[in-house]
């Protein structure tokens, strides 16, 4: 299990929607525009913020595939996605949106993705995308990933995943410790083999333009302060804390754990990524 909550998911919607790279959004929305429907795959989709930030760039008619292997997040996502939509049709498998002049089909599937890819390609979609999720897999899961996606000439768009820069202000001593501690943390196994952690951008692009696709990156840090987003800050902070209390002293985690009530504003940083296949 991985342990993320729909309450931690709800926290950070917004600053995820705001950090992530408007650029990159347009550039898969013209990707997509000659299909009339396409079908676009989203990977570990939590309570379906990726779809709620991304289904509004792309066009009247969509068809996405909303994976996770929490139940309970599964569920909420048909809630929230309900609750999103200015009218919702529910269909045997998942949903129909109305979103504006768009319509939407929404299915959903529990599935603990693994090394067993090709149940993803049941039907080939024109899209995978993902958010927040890519810093979980491992470097050999990326590149299989990679060649599978490469064969169907299907697209890749991820986003937010986290890069390894982090700036807390003001600075306190155990900064270093307790960032270096968690980037041990972030390289264990969380089902794919030893994570990439804040190496899996760098590793997709390498797969993908191994593959003759063009590859975009792009940043999408997080700006937080104090004043806007108190509880975010410290719900990340104590989430750290708590990843580093596995290799870090426990003196150095508690005086960094206290200092979270001082701190000011946090730069958190991720990137935004997108391969797509050369035309022809
Ligand atoms: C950080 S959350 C991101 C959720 C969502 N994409 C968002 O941006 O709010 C990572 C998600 O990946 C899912 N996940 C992690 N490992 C998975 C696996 N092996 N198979 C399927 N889903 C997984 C988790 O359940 C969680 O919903």
């Amino acid at each position: 299990m991985t342990g993320f909550s729909a309450d931690w998911l709800a926290l950070r919607e917004e600053a995820d929607h705001a950090a992530r790279n408007e650029e990159l959004g347009f550039q898969v929305a013209s990707h997509l525009a000659s299909h009339e429907c396409p079908l676009i795959l989203d990977l570990g989709c939590g309570t379906g913020s990726n779809l709620r930030a991304l289904a509004p760039l792309l066009g009247l008619k969509q068809h996405w595939h909303l994976i996770d292997l929490d139940a309970g997040l599964l569920a909420h996502a048909k809630a929230q996605l309900r609750a999103w939509a200015d009218y919702a049709e529910v269909v045997h498998n998942g949903l129909v949106l109305y979103w504006g002049e768009q319509q939407i089909t929404v299915d959903f599937s529990q599935t603990y993705i693994d090394k067993d890819l090709p149940i993803l390609f049941n039907k080939i979609p024109q899209l995978i995308t993902a958010a927040a999720f890519f810093d979980l897999v491992s470097e050999q899961w990326i590149a299989n990933f990679a060649q599978q996606l490469v064969q169907h000439s299907t697209a890749f768009y991820t986003v937010l995943t986290y890069d390894g820069e982090e700036q807390w202000h003001p600075p306190y001593p155990e900064d270093r410790t307790v960032l270096a501690a968690f980037h041990r943390h972030q390289g264990l196994d969380k089902s794919f083999g030893p994570a990439a952690g804040p190496r899996a951008t760098t590793c997709l692009q390498q797969a993908f333009s191994q593959g003759g696709y063009e590859v975009t990156t792009a940043p999408s840090p997080w700006h937080l302060n104090a004043q806007d987003h108190p509880e975010l800050m410290l719900a990340l902070g104590q989430g750290i804390g708590e990843a580093a209390a596995h290799f870090a002293p426990s003196d150095a985690i508690h005086n960094w754990t206290d200092a979270l009530h001082y701190r000011r504003h946090a730069v958190i940083g991720h990137l935004d990524l997108f391969a797509r296949p050369l035309a022809g």
